[in-house]
């Protein structure tokens, strides 16, 4: 099958990508990510032989097999710093399959066969790359590539795991968004506030009923009126703005981007009338130095992958069996870490997207240099702690 070796053949450039030859490339989050630490590149996790979980697909093919190649390791990188920030012992990985994400029968080039091939593939890895949904998957998804892999996160209940993590994803950028009021107008609730939501879909639609649930006055919009439709019926006093742009010179208080990357660009920022920026999509900022020009203009702005790592909370947790109120206590903790980097930002001087940047990486080196205490292959054996899989026999182990 030519889709599958062309996928595959991709993974395995992104993997062969040792941290000595990937390019410490610039994600669109702040200059600081840009420092190409050895513990900030995709392939030097703080906790070895784990890779953060995540599949994406684009919703249209690249325009090249190194486009596919870039984003990916942009988009790994950016699991690294999200896991750091979220307390993951997982560093971060993302896997991307070329082509358009439809089933065969809709034009596109999923199939169970592509997906079984997918799961092989990750499960040659042996544990070193572990999956889930994104962009163009899902939970049905994740069941076909379990079929041939041991390392799928976000299956089905049925099959054991932790299902759509959307829904932790949304609870994650709520509570993060409670910060965001806590810190701007001194009380944890949107209750009276105006908040624009752009993009309905997983994650958005579950983050407007948290919304209404605590008395804020919401408005979408989204380019897709079933979309609509749904959060309508659904919640009759829901404001409609006709697209985005629409949207953000609304008078709001909070804007939640939650659809695609690159939300906050220099016309945005320029044209935004709310206070507080904080939503689920992922690399908002389009460029390096837009978190100076939000904070310049004395907008707040929660950063994207600490406020939407609910999702990766979510699915990380099926790793040990999962327990939904487990991974929501663990989800809740946004709500803490946001405060925590607003109150670094504010110490140091430095927008929010910054204070976030070096926790992160402060972590990522702190952890990883535990690696340096070795660990003897037998140590805990009496204990009965089974010896590192991953250690050659009679090694150390460098235990994780
Ligand atoms: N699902 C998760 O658990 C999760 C976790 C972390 C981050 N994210 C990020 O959050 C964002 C949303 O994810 P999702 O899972 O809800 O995706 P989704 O595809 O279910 O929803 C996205 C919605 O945005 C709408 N949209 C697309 N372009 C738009 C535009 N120009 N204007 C307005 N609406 C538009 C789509 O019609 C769709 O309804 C993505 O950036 C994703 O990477 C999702």
């Amino acid at each position: 099958m030519t889709d599958v070796q062309n996928g595959s053949g991709v993974l395995r450039r992104i993997f062969a990508s040792d941290s000595s030859t990937a390019p410490a490339t610039a994600t669109s989050r702040s200059s600081s990510a840009m420092t190409g630490t050895a513990a900030s590149r995709p392939s030097s996790p703080c906790i070895p032989r784990h890779w953060a979980p995540l599949w994406a697909a684009p919703g249209s093919p690249y325009a090249s097999e190194e486009e596919a190649v870039q984003d990916a390791l942009n988009l790994a990188r950016g699991m690294s710093y999200k896991n750091a920030l979220a307390g993951l012992d997982l560093g971060g990985g993302k896997a991307v399959i070329i082509g358009d994400p439809a089933h065969i029968t809709e034009g596109g080039i999923k199939t169970e066969a592509l997906l079984r091939a997918y799961g092989r593939f990750v499960q040659s890895l042996g544990g070193r790359y572990i999956t889930a949904c994104d962009v163009g998957t899902y939970v049905a998804d994740m069941d076909v590539i379990a079929r041939e892999c041991d390392y799928v996160t976000g299956r089905s209940p049925e099959y054991g795991g932790a299902g759509d993590s959307s829904v932790l994803t949304a609870f994650g950028v709520f509570q993060a968004m409670r910060a965001c009021a806590q810190h701007r107008w001194g009380a944890p609730t949107l209750a009276g506030r105006r908040v624009g939501v752009s993009g309905i879909g997983k994650v958005g639609h579950y983050l407007v009923g948290h919304l209404v649930e605590d008395g804020a006055q919401v408005v979408i919009t989204d380019v897709r009126p079933d979309a609509v439709e749904r959060i309508r019926a659904a919640h009759p006093g829901v404001e409609v703005a006709a697209d985005t742009e629409a949207l953000i010179r609304a008078n709001l208080d909070v804007y939640a981007p939650c659809a695609l990357g690159g939300a906050l660009n220099d016309a945005t920022v320029a044209a935004l009338t709310a206070t507080v920026v904080c939503g689920a999509a992922n690399n908002q900022l389009a460029h390096a130095g837009v978190e100076k020009d939000l904070a310049d203009r004395g907008i707040l702005y929660a950063p994207d992958y600490l406020v939407n790592a609910g999702g990766v909370i979510q699915v990380a947790d099926e790793i040990g069996g999962f327990v939904f109120d487990r991974a929501k206590a663990k989800a809740a903790k946004i709500y803490d870490t946001t405060l925590e980097i607003f109150a670094r930002a504010e110490a140091d001087g430095v927008p929010p997207a910054v204070a976030a940047d070096r926790l992160a990486e402060r972590r990522m080196a702190d952890v990883g240099r535990l690696r340096s205490i070795l660990v003897p292959a037998d140590a805990g054996a009496e204990a009965g702690v089974p010896a590192d899989a991953g250690a050659e026999a009679g090694s150390p182990v460098r235990r994780g």
